[in-house]
């Protein structure tokens, strides 16, 4: 019961500890893909959370917008063939919908390259919008590609 409870309001991070499956085939690709998502999350809410506070440092926003787009390639080669099972939270239609799936990728990987040149700037005029476009490209994507 309490368990369940907790289960229910703790974040993604913490799932494993409410009986997720364990990733064992070799080379982990769903553990793999998984962690490389948390990474973007890891570089990506704090940008978030330094535009809502209106606490932009440029400094610092560059070094998240540098890490995120560092990481931006890694999740999408664990998404191979027969790596839909357990602890997937992947939608079938990454596979059936393979173009839909790299298009949705592609708009992520050119609005992250775009956050980057903004944060360059140092300007938080300028970082606001490529930031709402970053983020709607995550969303655009789970709302297809993601289980809820
Ligand atoms: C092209 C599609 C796509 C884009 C773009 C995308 N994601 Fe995801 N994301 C997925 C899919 C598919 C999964 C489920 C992976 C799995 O479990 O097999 C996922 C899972 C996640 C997870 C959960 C990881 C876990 O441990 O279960 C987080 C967090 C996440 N994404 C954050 C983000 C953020 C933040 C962005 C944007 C900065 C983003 N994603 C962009 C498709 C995408």
């Amino acid at each position: 019961m309490l368990k369940n409870l907790l289960c229910a309001v703790l974040t993604v991070g913490l799932l494993a500890a409410c009986g997720e499956p364990e990733d064992t085939r070799p080379g982990q690709p769903v553990k793999t893909r998984q962690l490389a998502f948390k990474e973007f999350i890891r570089q990506f809410e704090p940008m978030g959370k330094m535009l809502r506070d209106n606490r932009y440092d440029a400094a610092r926003f560059l070094t998240f917008a540098e890490a995120l787009d560092a990481a931006k390639e890694a999740p999408w080669t664990h998404f191979g063939p027969d790596t839909q099972y357990p602890p997937s939270k992947s939608t079938d239609a990454v596979w059936q919908k393979p173009d839909a799936f790299a298009k949705e990728r592609d708009a992520f990987l050119a609005a992250t390259g775009k956050l980057l040149e903004a944060a360059r700037s140092k300007d938080k005029a300028q970082v606001d919008a490529p930031y709402k476009a970053v983020y709607d490209t995550c969303q655009s994507c789970h709302r297809q590609f993601r289980q809820r």
